[in-house]
């Protein structure tokens, strides 16, 4: 079966990397395509397996996709007109996998999404789909549709799927408890893995807010311990409550990461979602605290070390790495953060 995963702009050579990691020697795996924000792939193994993906948002079936959209209202023809004769054996069965209600008069709805300059409009594609479905006999049926149908044109790539993964896809359950600039999972499990997780790592996280990325490190792999401070007791309990009792051993504390309380080269790996956008105070409050947690991370850090950091404030990471005499950037990512671009830094011991 043809699978799609869309993941959050910039994380798809991750997603990518995870799915490889995840499904490569199963044999059920052939990763097709990677486009803005989404992957194409075939997998011959249970669609399940698929819904517990980290890095993904969304998880859709795709009975069409076409890699030839135009302008042209001819182009929708050539995308809808397949399924009218589309055999749905397969897929209903796959539907049914992970637990969706299908039926011979099935109650359904199109989702429409289109980018890029047409000839016609993101209705017109949702209801040239909408009629295919409805001639075979389907019905409409918003909130009780039993499926969720995408229609999507972006660029050259038209696709018709059908959502297999509910809303939640990107949650965690173990996030009980939230603070305002809480990371997305799926981006701290991101950062989590530009770590290279290692069972022999004593991990930290010196800005932890409500421990999301503490809490993707704990659930990648074995760690030796895990720390995490925060200068805010809101969001220290927050990271306890997401903790649970979960997840040994740890250490949490009340700091300020100016000043750490960590002896020197102790630490392997530090990861951490720097305060930036909305967050941030004035200009050299924020200076001052890249400035001084950085020398600090640079002190704790082993030998061959390694942080993940993201922030949006580039210029000033930038700056203030040159600075540090041991700490070199090897790779950014760009990424966006509740609709601000932000990177993501890996930095090696140099
Ligand atoms: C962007 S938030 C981190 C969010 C976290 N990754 C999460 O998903 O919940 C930044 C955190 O840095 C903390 N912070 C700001 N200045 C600090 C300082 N000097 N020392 C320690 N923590 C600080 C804030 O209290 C806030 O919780």
């Amino acid at each position: 079966m043809l699978y799609s995963i869309i993941v959050s702009a910039g994380l798809e050579r991750i997603a990518r990397d995870e799915l490889t990691q995840r499904f490569d020697d199963t044999g059920h795996l052939k990763i097709l395509d990677r486009r803005p924000q989404r992957l194409l792939f075939r997998y011959t193994g249970n669609p399940n397996d698929l819904l517990s993906l980290r890095t993904a948002e969304h998880l859709f079936l795709v009975l069409k996709h076409i890699g030839k959209m135009t302008r042209s209202r001819g182009s929708l023809a050539a995308l809808s007109g397949p399924l009218a004769r589309f055999n749905f054996k397969e897929a209903f069965e796959c539907c049914r996998q992970v637990g969706l209600n299908v039926r011979r008069r099935m109650p359904f709805r199109v989702t429409s999404r289109l980018s890029g300059k047409r000839n016609f409009r993101r209705l017109d594609l949702q209801q040239v789909v909408e009629r295919v479905f409805l001639d075979r006999g389907w019905y409409l049926a918003n909130s009780k549709a039993a499926l969720d149908v995408w229609a999507e044109v972006h660029g050259d790539d038209g696709y018709i799927s059908i959502k297999l993964s509910k809303n939640d896809m990107a949650q965690r359950p173990y996030k009980q408890a939230h603070i305002p600039a809480s990371l997305k999972p799926t981006i701290a499990y991101s950062m989590v893995r530009l770590s290279r997780p290692h069972p022999k790592d004593v991990f930290l996280d010196a800005m932890c807010g409500a421990g999301t990325i503490l809490l993707e490190r704990a659930l990648i792999d074995r760690y030796d311990y895990l720390i995490g401070g925060d200068i805010s007791t809101e969001a220290l309990d927050a990271t306890v409550t997401n903790f649970g009792r979960k997840h040994q051993p740890r250490q949490f504390f009340h700091w300020d990461a100016r000043t750490l309380p960590i002896q020197s080269n102790t630490v392997d790996k530090i990861v951490c979602n720097l305060p930036f956008g909305e967050t941030i105070g004035n200009v050299p409050q924020l200076t001052n605290l890249y400035r001084q947690s950085l020398k600090e991370y640079e002190r704790v850090l082993k030998p061959r070390g390694r942080i993940v950091l993201l922030t949006s404030q580039r210029g000033l990471l930038d700056s203030e790495l040159k600075q540090r005499g041991f700490l070199r950037a090897t790779q950014q990512l760009t990424v966006d953060v509740r609709g601000m671009r932000a990177w993501i830094y890996v930095i090696r011991f140099a």
